[in-house]
């Protein structure tokens, strides 16, 4: 259930004369201190304004009208017109006890599901992974994931770059360069290492370098047997290598639809696009003006080679043959900020206004230094040994927190703990923002970390083990649910708003509100753990309330975790 759009609800039906209800129930927010109550209605002064009215008459006259029934009394006037709701405690204690039911938190299944393409990671191929696909794939794992949850219809594409001209570039290296004995033995460091070559001598200004592995990329394209058929050998190794990293992660894939699937019906486009009078000759190349933008849209080149935006035409088209996606998000770097408004303004024109396209914009991942994540040597930083060194600090917190678990235990748990620190570092960050990496930080245990959530977590499991006592019992026992102290209360207002918390990242389509929101949910648990004595509750049946309690909050932090891309462990 999403209490927030329940009082919505209510609160759009009590509109003031004059209001908007969509927006006067927008204003409607949970309460940033519990001070004021568990939510609060902040639209009476807007409206009020307009009206030239006085806002705590308004609010008053709201107060009055507005049936919140049986989940609040009347909300109360506060400060210069805000109306304070603050739900009752026995319809929380009832929701409270259908939650300890609930095998999902609270989540239902939506009026209107969607379909939602999610197109993220999509690494250029052929070079390992390194630190800078890092948030395209672990932001774009969470947003599906949340829509997921929401009971919507999820594409997660990996629109791999598998055909552009770092292929030329291995295929210059191969024909020149290559150790036919360390392909045999690893594929993926030759091919990474002639695709370095290459690049090294191109930068260096040897032209003679950078026209052959131009002229390598294009024979591919043109559908050279030789160059196709190495490309075909060479793209499994590159999988392969790619597929070991998502598996670690945790992130699969619906589809992988790399550019070469759309090769073929890239001249299709652009001969569409030509006959509808929306792209033109210009220069030799064709391309289509877009309204407020400096350079246009070029979808084919002048030497006839198409372009990452022809493929990306092509891609819209067949999404919505294949899916009829609602929404479709492009998971990608804000330097690609252009190269989208204006592929979108021109898949507008061509047809495709009903879907709703969006670039999730993400910053750079920063050094201590502020410059972006290098090596002491200046190399990016690859993956893998990023993965390998989290891990490694997290084996150190959990050897220094618990070396009474076995070591294999330990190792475990390090895994778990390293990559969900380097997965929350990222999604707790608003993704627009650049943010600087620091080991100590994302695996602190106090802080808006996910060790801190893991260890609230955890703690939890250990009060059970040391109660004896199952959650599944608890769940069975269904016991009646006492919010007597402000610290149970607190924790119970909080596990109710996963629903709402979720609605909310999905449509701001920023994963850093659930993290927010479990930050503050473990929060609210720390105090009640200070503060409510758990298994020396002074009666039984306080007993186990909070018992109930602790078990609906572990369960929460794990399906938020969860949806995340974060596991959780029983001790750490
Ligand atoms: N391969 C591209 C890159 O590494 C990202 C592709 C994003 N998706 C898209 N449909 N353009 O920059």
């Amino acid at each position: 259930m999403n209490v927030l759009n329940r009082l919505r609800a209510a609160f759009a039906a009590a509109t003031p004369e004059g209001g908007e209800p969509k927006a006067f129930a927008a204003a409607v927010r949970p309460a940033g201190d519990p001070k004021f109550g568990d939510y609060q209605a902040n639209g009476c002064m807007a409206v009020a304004k307009s009206l030239k009215k006085n806002p705590r008459e308004v609010a008053a006259a709201v107060a009055a009208a507005v049936d919140l029934e049986p989940l609040a009394d009347k909300p109360e006037v506060a400060g210069p017109g805000f109306l304070n709701v603050r739900l009752r405690d026995d319809w929380l204690a009832a929701q409270l006890g259908e939650l300890l039911r609930d095998p999902d938190c609270g989540l239902t299944a939506p009026a209107e599901p969607k379909t939602v393409v999610i197109d993220f990671s999509s690494p250029n191929v052929a070079k390992p992974m390194h630190v800078g696909h890092l948030r395209s794939t672990v932001i774009g794992d969470a947003l599906a994931r949340i829509f997921e949850a929401l009971g919507h219809e999820v594409v997660r594409d990996n629109h791999l770059g598998d055909w552009g001209a770092q292929f030329g570039m291995i295929l210059w290296g191969w024909r020149n360069h290559r150790d036919q004995a360390a392909f045999d033995a690893d594929p993926v460091t030759e091919l990474a290492r002639l695709y370095r070559l290459a690049v090294a001598k191109i930068k260096d200004g040897d032209h003679d370098v950078e026209t052959a592995t131009r002229a390598e990329t294009a024979k591919l394209h043109a559908g050279d047997p030789e160059n196709r058929e190495l490309w075909r050998r060479f793209i499994p190794h590159c999988l392969k290598a790619l597929h070991a990293m998502y598996d670690r992660l945790g992130v699969r894939f619906d589809v992988e639809l790399g550019e070469s699937f759309y090769d073929p019906m890239l001249a299709d486009v652009v001969a569409d696009l030509e006959s509808k009078g929306i792209a033109e000759q210009s220069e030799g190349a064709t391309v289509v003006f877009v309204e407020g933008m400096k350079a246009p849209f070029i979808v084919r080149k002048r030497d006839g080679a198409f372009n990452y935006g022809t493929t990306d035409l092509a891609t819209i088209r067949y999404r919505e043959k294949t899916w009829d996606p609602d929404q479709a998000l492009y998971v990608v770097d804000a330097r690609q900020a252009d190269h989208f408004k204006q592929l979108f303004a021109v898949a507008r024109r061509w047809g495709y206004e009903k879907v709703d396209l969006r670039h999730v914009a993400f910053g750079t991942i920063m050094g201590a230094d502020r410059r972006p994540y290098k090596t002491r040597d200046g190399d990016v930083v690859g993956l893998e040994s990023l993965l390998d060194e989290a891990v490694a600090h997290a084996r150190e917190v959990v050897d220094a927190n618990s070396p009474d678990i076995p070591a294999d235990d330990r190792a475990r748990i390090a895994e778990i703990v390293g990559l969900g620190a380097v997965k929350y570092a990222d999604l707790s960050q608003n993704r627009i923002s650049d943010y600087v990496f620091d080991w100590s930080k994302m695996l602190a245990m106090n802080g808006n970390t996910a060790t801190y959530l893991q260890y609230a977590y955890a703690r939890i499991q250990n009060i059970f083990r040391k109660g004896g006592t199952a959650p599944e019992a608890i769940r069975e026992q269904a016991p009646a649910i006492l919010l007597s102290h402000p610290a149970e209360r607190r924790l119970a207002v909080g596990v109710l708003r996963l629903p709402e918390t979720l609605e909310l990242a999905a449509l701001e389509l920023k994963p850093n509100i659930l993290t927010d929101y479990l930050f503050d949910l473990a929060n609210a648990y720390s105090a009640f753990y200070e503060e409510c004595p758990v298994l020396k509750a002074e009666s039984d049946e306080r007993r186990d309330s909070r018992l109930a309690l602790c078990d609906l909050t572990a369960r929460v932090l794990r399906r938020g975790l969860g949806i995340l891309g974060i596991d959780v462990v029983d001790r750490m």
